[in-house]
């Protein structure tokens, strides 16, 4: 707690987990985690008015990786009702992207497309710099262009993608945040966020601007624009206050869809920045992504004759979580799941199977990043709104 970007109060008992919107700890339990919160599960019929609206169901959510909510079916019902609404989610540009960060952003990109609306996206490098004690506010901004484009080369059209950098497109933020800050008591962000007297004024302000863009579609439109948010589940405590202080502003409640997190290589609940390995980022190249996985903790046995003789553990398996994200089809997630319990796989071939379809992935992703390179301010909020 020395430094007075780090000062927050987040110590439970060592058995407990922690989910912060800066730290996830111990082995998250999500149902627990949706009680404390006070989020909803995604049930079955939810899923249906999705499938009603979008024609399909995106495999994220139909394999139960995006799993709670709020108010999504408010939002698909509004959307039923034809009336407009947008998408938000964003990044605190800390270094560069893995691919756990990549998750929320093609559900976005597929809700985008999918029902035609407009996203937001944005990049925190106010955040960053004030969280990081040693991040120069340039340094943070240089990466909050780096990170753009990741999300441009997603695919969004120039129109359905608003970038909002903070510290560049602040004009538009500021007259929203003071009005999010002058509804925000003190003592309602230092419980939400677990502030002590030695954080930066600064982060105590930076909740205001995280919520503000929940609000800038309804500014920028001149009407009841409400948003849907797809992310992990540890940003819930910005869009629980969020939806707290909107009906006093007059701006309506923001909807969230939440996923869970992309376990690290390494086993862990959470694909972390702090350790290199246990992450795979957009820019590793095709030997990095390769020892990775291949080192990657698994749910094997010691060697492979109690391997075929006992089956594997996928539940606790980083590289089995891998392929349920990102395989194309059901069935095959499903063979990986029954041939592994029966011994019929091991873990050297699912490993080379996931490298190589994560290796492809990125290698077209890493194209699509370089063509953005000079064209991020074609996406860049106040330039279009100006
Ligand atoms: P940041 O940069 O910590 O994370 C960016 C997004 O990635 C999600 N995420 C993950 N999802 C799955 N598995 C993981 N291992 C994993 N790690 C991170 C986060 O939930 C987030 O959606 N303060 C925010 C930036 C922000 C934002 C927003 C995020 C500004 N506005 C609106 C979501 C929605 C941050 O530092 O995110």
């Amino acid at each position: 707690m020395g430094t007075a970007g780090e000062g927050r109060d987040a110590s439970p008992p060592e058995e407990e987990f922690v989910v912060t919107p800066w730290e996830v700890r111990g082995r998250v339990d999500y149902e627990k985690l949706l009680r404390r919160f006070g989020a909803r599960p995604l049930t079955q019929s939810e899923i249906a008015l999705l499938e009603k609206y979008a024609g399909e169901v995106h495999p994220l959510i139909r394999r139960g990786f995006f799993y709670a909510h709020r108010d999504f079916d408010a939002i698909m019902r509004w959307h039923g009702e034809g009336r407009p609404w947008a998408l938000y989610t964003g990044r605190g540009p800390s270094g560069p992207v893995h691919i756990g960060h990549m998750v929320p952003w093609i559900l976005l990109k597929w809700l985008s497309d999918r029902f035609g609306v407009e996203a937001y996206f944005q990049l925190t490098d106010d955040e960053k710099f004030l969280d990081d004690p040693e991040m120069s506010l340039g340094e943070a901004t240089r990466w909050a262009y780096e990170n753009a484009l990741d999300v441009i080369a997603l695919g969004f059209a120039r129109d359905r993608l608003h970038l909002v950098v903070d510290t560049e497109d602040i004009q538009l933020l500021y007259p929203v945040a003071v009005r999010v800050a002058k509804k925000l008591t003190w003592s309602a962000v230092r419980a939400t966020f677990g502030f002590t007297d030695s954080t930066n004024v600064g982060l105590a302000f930076y909740p205001t601007l995280q919520i503000a863009v929940a609000y800038l579609p309804t500014e920028l439109r001149g009407e009841a624009t409400p948003v849907l948010i797809p992310c992990a589940i540890d940003q819930d405590p910005y869009f629980r206050l969020a939806r707290d202080i909107a009906e006093p502003l007059g701006y309506p409640k923001p909807a969230t869809l939440y996923s869970k997190f992309v376990m690290a290589l390494t086993g862990e609940s959470k694909m972390s920045a702090s350790n290199p390995d246990s992450a795979i980022y957009t820019t590793d190249d095709e030997i990095a992504i390769r020892r990775k996985i291949m080192n990657a903790f698994t749910g094997g046995r010691p060697t492979a004759e109690e391997q075929r003789k006992y089956g594997g553990n996928p539940d606790v398996c980083p590289v089995y979580h891998y392929h349920v994200l990102f395989a194309l089809d059901d069935a095959s997630v499903e063979r990986a799941r029954q041939d592994c319990r029966a011994g019929a796989l091991l873990c050297g071939e699912c490993k080379l199977v996931l490298y190589r379809r994560i290796a492809e992935f990125l290698r077209e992703h890493r194209k699509r990043r370089e063509k953005a390179r000079d064209r991020v301010d074609e996406y860049r909020v106040s330039v279009k709104f100006r």
